[in-house]
């Protein structure tokens, strides 16, 4: 059934639309004092992520705050481990940290096959909340990690500048790198299936750290399992986002997914070139442009949709906005997409 707002699933189905479809990545939660209300609310950031009432709630919010042409569910991509069986704490201005970790072969069985109805129910439950509550407004998008970037928290147990312990693992044990890639494959693509069925209209695999591998290591180990789930999940679009992988646009141009995330570090023109046409591509804008002023932020949005040259585009930015970005200037570039007409 449309939404009242369909523009976004028109442009994934190849229908002509007289704007460019816009949501924000990390919308959800971060530059919202209306998030900061909820998530004081519920303690800390766990307890809001596993409370599908709040996470519904802040999941609604940006839709009527910010009036973005979608919804993406509140949770983390870091579920998924948590259900596999390690578990993680979110530190104040430290980010993400795992009690227990992947530090050599023999850690690979303390993965866990995860029944993903039970262990993850609390997103399922949030799911079907957000979609009541949208009351058929715009879609909902589901997310996961990619299995790389699961791994690569696994293996450091929380973020890092170098992910030196992974790109070690990859090198020295590959054998059981492909273990738990592959077990990983297998819960998240169940997941997805699981996410679709609650209600997600598309989802997206974020590949935060794919940047930081070598193209052929990369393609080895994170864009095959990508392969195997853009295949696996056939009931939606699926977006691919693999942050600084410029070098794989070609490769996942070739495969089963709808959408290719694009960030700030290839031009739109670059992207496309490599894409082809049958893609469609969301990003790029650089998140940092959104500390500028108003006229600098209008400027170079419209420099950016003059870019997308009539092609088939979602707007959005080139990563996650930052936490302390103002929400009037993200309000301006969403309402500058809004503004940028096609006719
Ligand atoms: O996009 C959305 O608005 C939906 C919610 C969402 C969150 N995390 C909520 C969150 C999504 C899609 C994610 C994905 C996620 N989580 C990624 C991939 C996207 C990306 O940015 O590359 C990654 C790498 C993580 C892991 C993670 N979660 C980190 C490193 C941190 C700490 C630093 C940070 O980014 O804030 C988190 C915490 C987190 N996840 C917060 C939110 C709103 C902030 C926690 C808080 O409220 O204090």
């Amino acid at each position: 059934m449309p939404y009242k707002n369909n523009i976004l699933l028109d442009t994934l189905a190849g229908k002509k639309t007289n704007r460019y479809p816009v949501w924000v990545m990390r919308q959800a939660g971060r530059v919202l004092k209306e998030y900061r209300e909820v998530r004081a609310l519920a303690g800390s950031f766990i307890n809001l992520v596993t409370t599908p009432e709040l996470a519904a709630e802040v999941t609604i919010q940006p839709v009527d705050l910010l009036g973005v042409d979608a919804a993406i569910i509140f949770s983390d991509i870091l579920v998924v481990p948590e259900a596999m069986g390690f578990p993680y704490k979110m530190e104040e201005e430290k980010g993400p940290v795992f009690s227990k970790t992947i530090a050599g072969a023999s850690d690979i069985h303390l993965l866990e096959n995860a029944d993903v109805e039970d262990r993850l129910a609390y997103v399922l439950e949030a799911i079907k909340l957000t979609k009541k509550g949208l009351e058929n407004r715009v879609p909902l998008i589901g997310f996961a990690g990619a299995p790389l970037t699961i791994f690569a928290y696994l293996t450091e147990g929380k973020g890092s500048k170098t992910f030196s312990a992974t790109r070690k693992f990859l090198y020295v044990n590959p054998a059981e790198a492909h273990m738990a890639l592959q077990k990983i494959t297998d819960t998240t693509i169940a997941y997805l299936k699981a996410q679709v069925r609650a209600g997600a209209d598309i989802v997206q695999l974020f590949d935060s750290w794919a940047g930081i591998f070598e193209p052929e290591q990369y393609k080895t180990f994170g864009e095959i399992y990508i392969n195997q789930i853009t295949k696996a999940i056939t009931e939606v679009p699926v977006t691919v986002f693999a942050k600084g992988a410029w070098w794989s646009i070609e490769r996942f141009a070739q495969t089963g997914c709808t959408t290719i995330g694009i960030d700030w570090n290839i031009t739109m023109a670059d992207a496309r070139q490599k894409a082809g046409n049958t893609k469609v591509l969301q990003g790029n804008l650089d998140p940092c442009v959104l500390y500028g002023t108003i006229p600098d932020i209008q400027q170079a949005s419209n420099k950016m949709l003059q870019g997308f040259a009539g092609n088939r585009h979602i707007a959005n930015l080139g990563h996650g906005v930052y936490p302390d970005t103002d929400p009037q200037k993200l309000r301006c570039f969403i309402d500058t997409v809004k503004e940028f007409n096609l006719n």
